[in-house]
């Protein structure tokens, strides 16, 4: 099965991939987590992303799209993942439709979180990160038990650069100007489940997992 999640930054993309991919057995693909992993490690790829993914804007669609195909190749792809992050454009969209089509598969489901602006506002000021595992805290709703440090692996977590107010405010007009006409895009293909992003963590999670179990039967 191959999942699309949508949703406008700190919609919640990141914390219900992480759920459904150990209980679905899903590969989590994030273009996000690819981009910073480059970044930290210097890599060819880091340095291209780097001046985009720090002001909030979207790095080209070229570079995007072979990063995640050459991922999607992998075996654990083979038949199906999580893609998180991906697709955020018309051309992405369409180029990844065209791969897997390539393969004689296609997405299954789009699922588009949807929360209001000053919500996502609150969730990426008080977000914190694993350095790890990238498994992502919120100090008021979902803080780690020890202060600091990863429930799941211990790791140190640090706050995101691009989480600062005005960089977030960029990130979300790049959201409404470019990712939301692919809404359009999953929705006359019959594909797209719009989920209430403003429920608890674990609410949307048994609500996603129940969906995508059902279109596995
Ligand atoms: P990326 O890393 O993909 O960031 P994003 O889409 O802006 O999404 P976030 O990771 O900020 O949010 P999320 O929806 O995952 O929320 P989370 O679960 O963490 O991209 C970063 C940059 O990389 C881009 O700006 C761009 O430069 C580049 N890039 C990436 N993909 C690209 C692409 N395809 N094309 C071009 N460029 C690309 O949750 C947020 C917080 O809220 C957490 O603290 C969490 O605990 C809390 N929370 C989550 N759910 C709930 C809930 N239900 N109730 C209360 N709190 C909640």
């Amino acid at each position: 099965m191959y999942v699309v999640l949508l949703g406008a930054p700190g919609a919640g993309k990141g914390t219900q991939a992480s759920t459904l991919s150990r209980e679905m057995n899903l590969p989590h693909v994030a273009s996000g987590d690819l981009f910073r992993e480059a970044l930290r490690s210097r890599t060819e790829l880091g340095l291209l992303a780097k001046s985009y993914v720090e002001e909030g804007e979207l790095v080209p669609d070229e570079i995007t799209i072979n990063m995640i195909l050459e991922r999607t190749a992998l075996p654990d792809c083979a038949s199906g993942c999580l893609f998180d992050g991906f697709p955020r454009t018309m051309d992405q969209a369409e180029a990844l439709d065209k791969r897997l089509a390539e393969a004689g598969r296609s997405i299954d489901l789009a699922v588009y979180i949807d929360v209001p602006e000053d919500e996502l506002v609150k969730r990426l000021s008080g977000r914190w990160i694993c350095k790890n595992c990238q498994a992502p805290y919120h100090m008021l709703t979902s803080p780690p038990r020890a202060p600091g440090k990863c429930d799941r692996c211990g790791g140190e977590l640090y706050q995101r650069p691009d989480d600062q107010e005005e960089t977030v405010r960029e990130r979300l007009k790049v959201f409404l100007s470019q990712t939301v006409p692919i809404l359009d895009y999953y929705r006359k293909q019959h594909k797209l489940v719009e989920m209430d992003g403003c429920k608890g963590i674990q609410e949307l999670a048994g609500e996603m997992i129940s969906l995508l179990k059902k279109r596995e039967e």
